[in-house]
């Protein structure tokens, strides 16, 4: 089979690694992809979805979504339009993780668990709202802000003016919340519409520095499985949250192949869902993958189908713990450019690096990037205190500089985020 992976980041390196060891697997094309990438798979960087259908079509049997800018863009639209198979949604489904007012919708009306919302249109209504309901305190723009669309607010003043910027550089509508407290998880499934398959869960570690200080970042670490999951924690995530957002989506008449990520506060009442993803997290793909044991292409193909043959239980996953780290620029997220330099990727032999929107560089072979997050490093271990030993010792084996790294993913007693 010949599949295509859209998307350039680590993640999409972390998939074209897993789909290459499937064996019904002949060739990966990746679209953008990246210089990590091109080391297994032909990268192809079509600009346009029409370009991309022609070179698509007739060569590959199954397109794997990454980043959710294929969702959003209409390119999932256009491959199930030219007939080729799917994981990832349309962009109707799509909205889900698209829309922030859509999914605060849709968990209100298929009673799935979440933070006290509101959605607000214009300024007039935030005003009224926030001045009647002191809990809000987090403020929401809709759509893509690239990480600046949310505030954390302590006050009702602080969150109409947060309001007041959302609506002058986002637009309407702005999504009010309560602040949760509790531990973020992340639980991913695989569905096809109808059956769906447990994809194990994860932890993102979102601030720049160590003891989870500093600013909010795209994600610099994850474990898998999430540390304090318990059988009776993940059953009630099952039964308060994806069974019904599976029925939820049926019921809505909304098409959806494909992986869904789900971000949870884990608060004293019980899960609640702080957002969807549709697609799998970046960091958290790296971990997950890591510790997937069975023939991901097949399973991918099968559900891109509507064949998915289980519902509700764990793919095969092996008992084992993996952690990532991001390396990224030093001075990422505030300042991106400071250029880094990394040599010695070849002295890590069976360890797992992806690469974030990475070149070969012409001149002497090493790497350029055009990313804040440049490499993701994977350990795997029998605990979680192997898998922790085991990526950062292939981080010393690299030689960095001008690269800053969080020192406490998987590491005992680290705080997790709760924003
Ligand atoms: N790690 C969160 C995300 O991928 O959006």
């Amino acid at each position: 089979m010949n599949i295509l992976v859209l998307g350039s980041g680590a993640r999409e390196h972390a998939l074209c690694h897993a789909l290459f060891r499937s064996p019904s697997v002949h060739k990966i094309f990746a679209c953008p992809g990246n210089g990590g990438i091109s080391q297994i798979c032909n990268c192809i960087p079509f600009s346009t979805n029409a370009e991309l259908i022609k070179y698509a079509s007739n060569r590959v049997e199954l397109a794997v979504v990454g980043s959710s800018k294929f969702v959003s863009s209409g390119t999932v639209d256009a491959l199930v339009t030219a007939g080729i198979p799917v994981i990832g949604p349309a962009a109707d489904a799509g909205r889900i993780e698209t829309s922030k007012a859509f999914a605060s919708h849709f968990l209100a009306r298929h009673n799935i668990p979440a933070p006290m919302t509101q959605v607000v249109r214009n300024i007039r209504e935030a005003q009224k709202f926030i001045a009647e309901n002191p809990w809000v305190k987090v403020v929401k723009a809709d759509g893509f802000a690239r990480g600046t669309g949310v505030a954390v607010t302590s006050t009702p003043e602080e969150a109409l003016e947060a309001a007041e910027v959302f609506f002058k550089v986002n637009g309407p509508p702005l999504i009010l919340q309560e602040k949760l407290e509790g531990i973020e998880c992340s639980y991913s499934i695989l569905t096809d519409g109808n059956q769906w398959v447990s994809f194990s869960s994860s932890q993102d570690y979102k601030r720049v520095f160590d003891g989870e200080t500093g600013p909010t970042t795209g994600g610099m670490g994850s474990v898998s499985p999430f540390p304090d999951l318990t059988p009776e924690l993940e059953e009630s995530i099952r039964q308060r949250v994806v069974i019904p957002t599976v029925h939820g989506l049926m019921q809505d008449k909304l098409i959806y192949r494909g992986f869904l990520s789900i971000q949870l506060m884990l608060t004293v009442h019980g899960p609640r869902v702080l957002e969807f993803n549709a697609r799998l997290g970046d960091p958290e793909t790296q971990s997950i993958l890591a510790r997937f044991r069975g023939n991901l292409a097949t399973l991918l193909f099968d559900c891109s189908r509507g064949c998915l043959d289980a519902t509700g239980s764990e793919v095969a996953f092996g008992r084992n713990w993996a952690v990532s780290v991001v390396l990224a620029r030093a001075g990422y997220p505030v300042d991106e450019s400071i250029e880094p330099v990394i040599r010695g990727l070849d002295e890590v032999k069976d360890g797992m690096i992806f690469h974030s929107s990475s070149v070969r560089s012409e001149n002497d072979g090493g790497w350029k990037f055009t990313s804040g997050r440049l490499l993701t490093v994977t350990g795997v271990g029998e605990t979680l205190s192997d898998a922790h030993s085991a990526c950062y010792r292939d981080i010393d084996r690299i030689s960095l500089q001008n690269v800053h790294y969080r020192t406490d993913i998987g590491a005992e007693k680290t705080p997790s985020s709760n924003t």
